[in-house]
């Protein structure tokens, strides 16, 4: 290992929207770090603005983990690899309906090939991105990891599911590696520079970058998809994670498995706020943090959609000291500086 660097880490899906955070924050903590994205929802020109906030380049590898030949070549390729977190999956709950094979395909084989690589190549530490959508309907909040998981409503929320198993079964198995299954709740925002952000394609599916493509004009009005729910306001009840604290999750997870501060080889948390926020308290937030009104009306609920739903991050707090910081109006205030950046790039 390079002995001004705490490790070199290997950051599956890097250019994505998490994957770009995450890498900011590990450069920032001392790691050196490799990406490899196939830029399937993704921009390399993610590459310059995580440069320009830390002033380094990290290693890209353009190609696709479903290929056990292409990561075994990168593992060649950029010895010394210490750690792995595996961002890169299909992501769209709606896409996964209309394209199960393509999902189970893509998030299965991803995992079955950094997993059996790994211990041929000496990687210690593995951190996964799990989702709350694991949980389902909680029977109650806020929601602690040891809740039952239930069925999922969609291939992709089962791919996380079976990503989990998956990892069980191959640590049961004696496998030398370590693991920690995060499971993130509603990510938003952007880094606070502006230079890295979300860019979804096409039209959004997401409450946020809905909201804030309607705040400056490419979208009509936001539809709040259903004011009748048994929640305070009606609407439903999420918890919104900062996207930048979500990146620093990742650290923390990866300096536990990394230093040993843990005997157990698979640890589960929560990363979330531990507060739920209406879906209209989060539209108030945005309006309050930017003074910027949004045009939108209440339309029918979606289906699919769970009512409420927010993290107890009580061992993530305790556990791996880490919490949650960043309040919900800088979190919307950096969303929008982000809008704004991509409409001075002429990119929205
Ligand atoms: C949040 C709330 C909508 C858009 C999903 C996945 C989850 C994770 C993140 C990741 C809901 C409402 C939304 C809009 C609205 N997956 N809404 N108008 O559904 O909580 O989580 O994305 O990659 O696994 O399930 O997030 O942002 O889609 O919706 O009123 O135009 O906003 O009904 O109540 P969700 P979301």
């Amino acid at each position: 290992m390079n002995q001004t660097m705490k490790g070199k880490i290997l950051v599956t899906g890097g250019t994505g929207f998490i994957g770009s955070h995450t890498t900011v924050e590990l450069q920032q903590a001392g790691y050196e770090v490799v990406i490899i994205d196939n830029l399937s929802n993704s921009n390399i020109e993610v590459l310059d603005g995580i440069e320009r906030i830390t002033g380094v380049r990290p290693v890209f590898v353009e190609g696709d983990c479903t290929d056990r030949a292409v990561v075994r070549r990168l593992f060649e390729d950029n010895p010394g690899i210490n750690g792995i977190i595996n961002f890169a999956a299909s992501k769209a709950v709606g896409e996964s309906i209309e394209k199960p094979i393509m999902y189970y395909r893509n998030n299965i084989n991803i995992l079955l090939n950094l997993l059996e690589l790994m211990p041929e190549f000496g990687v210690k530490g593995f951190v996964f991105s799990s989702s709350c959508t694991v949980y389902g309907e909680p029977d109650k909040n806020p929601i602690t990891e040891d809740a039952p998981t239930k069925k999922a409503t969609s291939p992709y929320g089962a791919t996380k599911q079976i990503c989990e198993d998956i990892i069980h079964d191959v640590i049961r198995s004696g496998s030398p590696i370590k693991a920690i299954l995060l499971r993130y709740f509603n990510p938003i925002g952007a880094h606070p520079s502006a230079e890295i952000g979300e860019l979804p394609n096409g039209v959004p599916q997401n409450l946020v970058p809905y909201l804030t493509q309607t705040a400056i004009g490419v979208r009509k009005e936001l539809s709040i998809f259903g004011d009748d729910y048994p929640t305070r306001d009606g609407s439903c009840i999420r918890d919104f994670i900062n996207v930048v604290d979500l990146a620093k999750a990742h650290v923390k997870a990866l300096e536990r498995m990394l230093e040993d501060k843990s005997d157990e080889a698979l640890e589960i948390f929560n990363i979330g706020t531990g507060n739920g926020t209406s879906v209209l308290e989060l539209l108030h937030s945005f309006e309050r943090a930017t003074g910027v009104k949004v045009p939108h009306k209440i339309a029918p609920r979606r289906p699919g959609d769970i009512v409420q739903i927010w993290a107890d991050p009580k061992r993530a707090n305790e556990v791996l000291g880490w919490h949650a910081e960043i309040s919900l109006d800088d979190t919307m205030l950096s969303a929008w500086n982000w809008q704004k950046r991509l409409r001075e790039r002429g990119i929205m």
